[in-house]
């Protein structure tokens, strides 16, 4: 078995699309763990994993991709300030909060990205927002709760924001104490917890869409249209797609922006 084959015959049990997972630098990562565990090849590894939930679950931890930054897909933050987030703001009663879900957050730079939008843009009126943000990874949430970033981070947020929420330490970019605390934190696995329900937003956004098999993303499309409320919106990545046969339950509004239909759609 190569690694190509190994891949193949694994991830999809993980619920992963194995071609995400073809590059040098994964392949260097699952080597050094086979080196730590004395297997030799990979379908020892292979075997290995059936036997053993919790290497299953060391495997998952070392195929993680927590790459993101501010403001990611700029377009779709202009997109959301101008048109998105004021229609769902106009037909919500003036004392009922706007509540977003960030499904995936990695280091926080997502749901520090949108509460940065509200405060610009909507805080003013008087709403309020409740932005609730999970990722399964525990350090991801625990960079979160630095709230520090090095300037790459920042690189499509426009740099007067940048500028104006950030302290500048030596090269590193610290957001406000206070931010932290705005936001609802929590440690959850989006394959095996069930979704945070009563939402207007969720945003899933370079990871469900990207890196889950198909019948994986079925079902957390099925569990996305249950926790947004009527007439919420689903966001994906970029280059993201809702699987086939999702028409049922979204209409895509304007790419990668979905809105969710009513139950009796039919
Ligand atoms: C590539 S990052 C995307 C971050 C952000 N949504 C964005 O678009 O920039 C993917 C994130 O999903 C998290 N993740 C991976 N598998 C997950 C799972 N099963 N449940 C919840 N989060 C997961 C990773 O820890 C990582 O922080």
């Amino acid at each position: 078995m190569d690694y190509k084959e190994f891949l193949k015959t694994t991830l999809p049990h993980l619920g992963l699309r194995w071609r995400r997972f073809r590059s040098k630098s994964i392949r260097k990562r699952i080597i050094s763990r086979l080196q730590v565990l004395a297997l030799h090849s990979w379908s020892e590894y292979h075997s290995y994993l059936f036997d053993n939930e919790e290497e299953r679950q060391q495997l998952s931890g070392l195929l993680t991709v927590t790459i993101s930054r501010f403001w990611r897909n700029a377009a779709l933050f202009e997109a959301l300030e101008t048109t998105w987030l004021p229609a769902i703001l106009d037909r919500l009663p003036a004392n009922e909060p706007l509540r977003i879900w960030s499904a995936g957050c990695a280091s926080g730079e997502e749901p520090y990205s949108l509460l940065i939008l509200w405060q610009e843009s909507f805080a003013g009126s008087g709403r309020e927002l409740h932005l609730l943000a999970s990722d399964s990874d525990s350090r991801c949430l625990a960079r979160a709760l630095q709230g520090r970033y090095p300037a790459s981070s920042f690189r499509e947020m426009p740099r007067h924001l940048r500028e104006k929420y950030c302290t500048n330490e030596g090269g590193t970019f610290s957001l406000p104490g206070g931010f932290h605390d705005r936001i609802v934190w929590a440690e959850h696995n989006l394959i095996s917890d069930p979704p945070f329900k009563g939402n207007h937003l969720i945003f899933c956004r370079n990871l469900a869409y990207t890196y889950f098999t198909d019948s994986l993303q079925e079902k957390i499309t099925v569990g996305f249209h249950r926790a947004l409320l009527p007439g919420g919106l689903l966001v994906l990545g970029r280059k993201d797609h809702l699987p086939k046969g999702s028409g049922g339950l979204f209409r895509r509004l304007q790419h990668p922006i979905y809105e969710r239909l009513s139950d009796n759609h039919a």
